[in-house]
């Protein structure tokens, strides 16, 4: 069980450049498994998710390597039954199913099973590869789908989910006719995603809307595509700023995927600038208390609640943070309690008490947006703070322990 240890309380300053998107990453690589040829993935970050994605594609007969690019090469794939003991690892395998489905006309693909988040669903998903023309089993914890072919047609979302979102437009690339997703999410990394299968000569447009259209093409071509910046991650340090009362420059960022981050920052009373593809964060040690609501793009992103949950416990008044995306997204809260935190729960809020002085302590990340929001809160806490189960950070964390040094932290990774 490895630890991530904050030996004190700090103040963050300097600059940082933020890694590739691990969710932008992660489809695409699934999306390689309908283009035959050799690809190069540019801006991928060093995280556990990625390697297990790398062993799926690996282990369904792709060739994957890095030589700093990520190339994948899926023209000998023969399997259309992904590996269940790294499936179930990450909640994103299952971003193999429509890509799988479309190649092969079948598919076997473990459920992905919950996780400390929510139930994680993928009702919405299966219902997209049926209006597509696909016949589906739930057996042995697997979905077994099979189609004689996949036929574009419009598919409604009852809620705009990523995922399914992804599968949909996957399985759809090349499908006969034109496929239309309505009420699709419109995430950063739906855009990227929809760019990158473009540039292999698809045909998809109003990625980053709520109404998707896909027109089948015959075949896709390999090419090469850089991910977009890690928004979460950009967002992560932009939080670490402001806690600690410092000044960062984030390097590699795309402003207009931190709106809502970064509007929220302002209205608590710090100053950003935003650059061509850079932005500063500054604080002048006022942390104003605000409300957050979590809404799919471009509403304020669930992946950041916890980072900003850490920062109101020294604002100068109660907070709310309404979570309205997963259903069991507060599992942090006991831990910073545990850091004397002053945070009530009532159902899918949290009323945070500012004006806390946070104190080192034990506590245990139960997911990966909560493992770093620990981290941030040992930066500003009195004393040390260690964070057990620090591996879940890794999953989604490039290199942050060498990141905080840089900027002033006393930290430690230990495995
Ligand atoms: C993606 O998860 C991200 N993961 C999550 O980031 C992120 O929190 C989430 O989108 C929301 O933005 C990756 O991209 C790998 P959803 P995903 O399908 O696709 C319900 C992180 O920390 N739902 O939009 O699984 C579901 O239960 C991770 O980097 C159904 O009901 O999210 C949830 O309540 C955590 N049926 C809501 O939709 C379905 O078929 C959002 O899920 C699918 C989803």
């Amino acid at each position: 069980m490895s630890e991530f240890i904050i030996n004190n309380k700090c103040v963050l300053n300097g600059e940082v450049s933020v890694s590739g998107s691990k969710n932008a990453a992660l489809p695409i690589m699934a999306a390689s498994i309908l283009v035959p040829g050799k690809i190069s993935l540019k801006n991928i970050p060093s995280l556990s998710d990625i390697d297990i994605m790398a062993d799926i594609l690996k282990c369904i007969g792709a060739s994957v390597s890095f030589h700093g690019d990520l190339i994948i090469d899926a023209s000998n794939i023969e399997n259309s039954s992904a590996p269940p003991d790294l499936c179930t690892q990450i909640r994103a395998s299952f971003l193999v199913a429509g890509p799988l489905l479309a190649r092969f006309k079948r598919a076997q693909v473990p459920l992905p099973g919950g996780c400390p988040i929510g139930s994680r669903p993928v009702d919405l998903h299966l219902k997209g590869f049926k209006a597509l023309g696909a016949d589906y089993i739930i057996e042995d914890g697997f979905v077994k789908l099979t189609c004689s072919e996949l036929k574009g047609t419009n598919i409604y979302l009852d809620f705009p989910s990523v995922g399914a979102t992804q599968n949909i437009i996957m399985a759809s690339a090349t499908a006969k006719g034109t496929t239309v997703i309505e009420n699709s999410a419109s995430e950063p990394e739906i855009t990227d995603l929809a760019d990158f299968l473009n540039k292999c000569g698809a045909n998809i447009k109003g990625a980053g809307t709520d109404t998707i259209t896909i027109v089948g093409v015959k075949e896709l071509n390999p090419c090469t595509h850089s991910v977009i910046p890690d928004r979460i991650e950009a967002g992560t340090f932009m939080v670490g700023a402001a806690l600690t009362g410092g000044s960062i420059r984030l390097k590699n960022v795309n402003c207009s995927h931190l709106s809502a981050i970064s509007s929220k920052l302002a209205e608590m009373g710090l100053t950003i600038n935003e650059f061509s593809n850079e932005l500063s964060v500054s604080s002048s040690g006022i942390k104003k208390h605000t409300d957050i609501k979590t809404l799919p793009f471009p509403g304020f992103p669930t992946d950041m609640q916890a980072q900003f949950a850490a920062l109101m416990c020294q604002s100068d008044g109660t907070s709310v943070i309404t979570e309205t995306v997963f259903e069991n997204r507060f599992m942090y809260i006991p831990e910073l309690v545990r850091m004397n935190a002053d945070i009530k729960l009532d159902g899918r809020c949290a009323i945070i008490k500012g004006g806390t002085q946070l104190v080192g302590a034990k506590v245990r990340a139960s997911d990966l947006r909560a493992g770093a929001a620990l981290v941030l809160a040992g930066l500003c806490a009195d004393g040390k703070t260690i964070v057990n189960d620090a591996q879940y950070i890794k999953r989604g964390y490039d290199n942050l322990e060498q990141k905080l040094k840089n900027l002033g932290a006393d930290v430690n990774y230990i495995l």
